[in-house]
């Protein structure tokens, strides 16, 4: 059986891991691990946690990025980005689709026969988290996770979707990670 410390070792062959990333692919690979179904990920990067996701899930990840964007703490995400990604997935992991494509645009085409499982927003661009909630989250399954990081930070939206959401969907805290679960 594939351990959380397997992952690890590829993680660390790729990417400057520390305790924060380290927490962060952990609850991944550990939510992943119960997933029921299929997996998305808003917000690729490098790939990171997309190798976590499918190290920890036998069902398919698929990642959604358009690497043109500038996130919160003004940091560029761009087509060097996306090279590394497409390295990186491509090398290490077994079921990982790339999509590329800006979040809300996909999320209106969204056409896979079966409801996600475990959706795992991290776009950390402010101001999107209630727009892309309001787009995907008919596409999640009964029982199903809305996971987001970097919600620490305020701009990006996550009190504002928790009260108004936890009548509906309680959330559950995963730390450095909050999610709602569908009921
Ligand atoms: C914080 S990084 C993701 C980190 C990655 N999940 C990991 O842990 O390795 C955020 C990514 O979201 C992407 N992104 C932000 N807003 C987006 C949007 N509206 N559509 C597509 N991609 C977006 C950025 O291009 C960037 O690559």
């Amino acid at each position: 059986m594939i351990t959380f410390n397997d992952c690890l070792i590829t993680l660390k062959s790729l990417f400057r891991m520390n305790q924060h990333r380290i927490d962060k692919c952990r609850v991944l690979f550990e939510l992943a691990q119960q997933a029921n179904g299929i997996i998305v990920e808003l917000g690729t990067f490098r790939g990171m946690s997309a190798i976590a996701l499918d190290w920890g899930s036998n069902h398919t990840v698929y990642t959604i990025d358009n690497w043109d964007n500038i996130g919160w703490a003004k940091e560029v995400y761009n087509i060097y980005d996306r090279e590394m990604a497409e390295v990186n997935l491509k090398s290490n992991t077994s079921d990982v689709h790339i999509i590329n494509g800006e979040i809300s645009e996909v999320a209106k085409v969204w056409d896979k026969s079966d409801k996600i499982s475990l959706l795992f927003w991290d776009t950390g661009v402010e101001n999107s988290l209630i727009e892309h909630w309001s787009l995907w989250s008919k596409h999640i399954k009964k029982g199903g996770l809305f996971l987001v990081h970097d919600t620490e930070d305020y701009r990006l939206g996550w009190n504002d979707l928790k009260s108004m959401m936890t009548d509906k969907w309680p959330a559950e805290e995963y730390p450095p990670l909050h999610g709602l679960r569908r009921l």
